[in-house]
C-alpha cells in the first residue's frame, strides 16, 4: 500500500500531517511559486524515473527571484529529498511532484518584501490529464493570457492560476477539453496548462516567451526531439488564430498533458482531425524517454527506487 509523504518545514511527514494556517500569506494572495515533475512508473524496472528534475528546479529557481522568494537550496539536496518521498511513498504507477515555494508568514498586507519564505513538496499518484489517441477539442478561450507587464506568466506563479482556471472552466462548461488563449496582441499564447505547436510542411512552428507563454520543459525536450530524431527545426514566432485552424496538425505539450494532439479548434477539424503522423511520431519517442527506456536520452531520467529488480 503507498502512503503519500510531504517535505514540510524542513521535515518529511506524513502528507496528512502537511498543513498551513487560513492566515498564511501565499494562501491568501497568491504569493508562491511552483513546479510540477513527473514521476514514470517503468513495470518492467519497477522503477519511478523523474523527468528533468533539473530543469524543473531550474525554472523555479528563477520564479523565486521573480517573486523575491528566498530559496536556499543545493539541486543535489532536492534531488535527495524528492527521489526519497517518492521511495517512502511507495507508487507503482505514475505519480506527480509538486515542490511549491511559498510567503509563509500568517500575515495580512500585499507584497512581497519583510516576509519569511518557506518550501514544501508532496507527492501524488497522477495518471493521464488528456486522451491523447483521441486528442483534444478545443476552444479559442474568451480570457486573454495575462501580461509579463501584470503577472509575468514566465514564473510559475500560483495565483496565474486564475487565469488558467478561468480559460479552462470556459472551455469545459462550454462542452470542449481545452482552452488556447490569446495574448493581447491576438497572437496565440498557450493552453490553460500546455504550450502549442503546429506542423507546417515540414517545419514545427511554436509561440516565442514574449507571447506571454510559461517556457515549457515538454516545449523543449519536443523541440530537441524533433531536431535530433525528425530532422525537423522548430521556428518560434507570432502564430495567429486562424493558422491553426488551416495547420497540417497541431498538438500541445506539458507534463500533465504529455503531447496531446489538438483535433479540433472551434468547431472546425484540424488536419484531417486524427493525432497526425508528427505528433504520433513524437508521443511514441517521448513516452519512451519518459519512462527511462532510451538510452540516449536516460541522463533526462531520475530513479527514485533504490532496490529495483535487475
Ligand atoms: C500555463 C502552462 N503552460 C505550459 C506548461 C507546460 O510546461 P512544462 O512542459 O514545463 O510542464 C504548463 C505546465 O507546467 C503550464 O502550467
Amino acid at each position: 500500500m503507498a502512503t503519500p509523504y510531504a517535505y514540510f518545514q524542513k521535515n518529511i511527514v506524513p502528507l496528512s500531517e502537511a498543513k498551513i494556517g487560513v492566515m498564511t500569506h501565499a494562501f491568501n494572495y497568491g504569493t508562491a511559486v511552483f513546479e510540477g515533475i513527473r514521476g514514470n512508473w517503468n513495470d518492467a524496472e519497477g522503477q519511478v524515473y523523474l523527468f528533468r528534475i533539473k530543469e524543473h528546479f531550474d525554472r523555479l529557481r528563477k520564479s523565486c527571484r521573480i517573486m523575491q522568494i528566498e530559496f536556499p537550496y543545493e539541486n543535489e539536496e532536492l534531488y535527495s529529498i524528492t527521489t526519497q518521498l517518492v521511495e517512502m511513498s511507495g507508487y507503482r504507477e505514475d505519480v506527480y511532484i509538486r515542490p511549491l515555494a511559498y510567503k509563509s508568514s500568517e500575515i495580512l498586507g500585499v507584497r512581497l518584501h519583510d516576509l519569511e519564505d518557506d518550501f514544501l513538496i508532496f507527492v501524488a499518484p497522477f495518471g493521464p490529464y488528456l486522451d491523447i489517441e483521441k486528442g483534444a477539442r478545443c476552444q479559442t478561450s474568451s480570457w486573454r493570457r495575462v501580461e509579463d507587464t501584470g503577472i509575468p506568466a514566465r514564473a510559475k506563479i500560483t495565483g496565474i492560476y486564475a487565469n488558467s482556471a478561468l480559460a479552462k472552466t470556459e472551455a469545459q462548461l462550454n462542452g470542449f477539453d481545452e482552452a488556447i488563449m490569446l495574448d493581447e496582441r491576438g497572437h496565440i499564447s498557450e493552453g490553460s496548462g500546455e504550450n502549442i505547436f503546429v506542423v507546417q510542411g515540414d517545419k514545427l512552428i511554436t509561440p516565442p516567451p514574449s507571447s506571454n507563454i510559461l517556457v515549457g520543459i515538454t516545449r523543449e525536450t519536443v523541440m530537441t526531439l524533433a531536431s535530433q530524431e525528425l530532422g525537423m527545426e522548430t521556428v518560434e514566432r507570432d502564430i495567429d488564430r486562424t493558422e491553426l485552424y488551416t495547420s497540417d496538425e497541431c498538438f500541445m505539450t506539458g507534463t500533465a498533458a504529455h503531447v496531446t494532439p489538438v483535433v479540433e479548434l472551434d468547431r472546425r477539424s484540424i488536419g484531417d482531425g486524427k493525432m497526425g503522423p508528427v505528433a504520433s511520431r513524437l508521443v511514441k519517442l517521448y513516452f519512451e524517454i519518459i519512462q527511462g527506456k532510451n538510452p540516449k536520452y536516460v541522463h533526462w531520467c531520475t530513479p527514485c527506487y533504490s532496490k529495483v529488480k535487475a
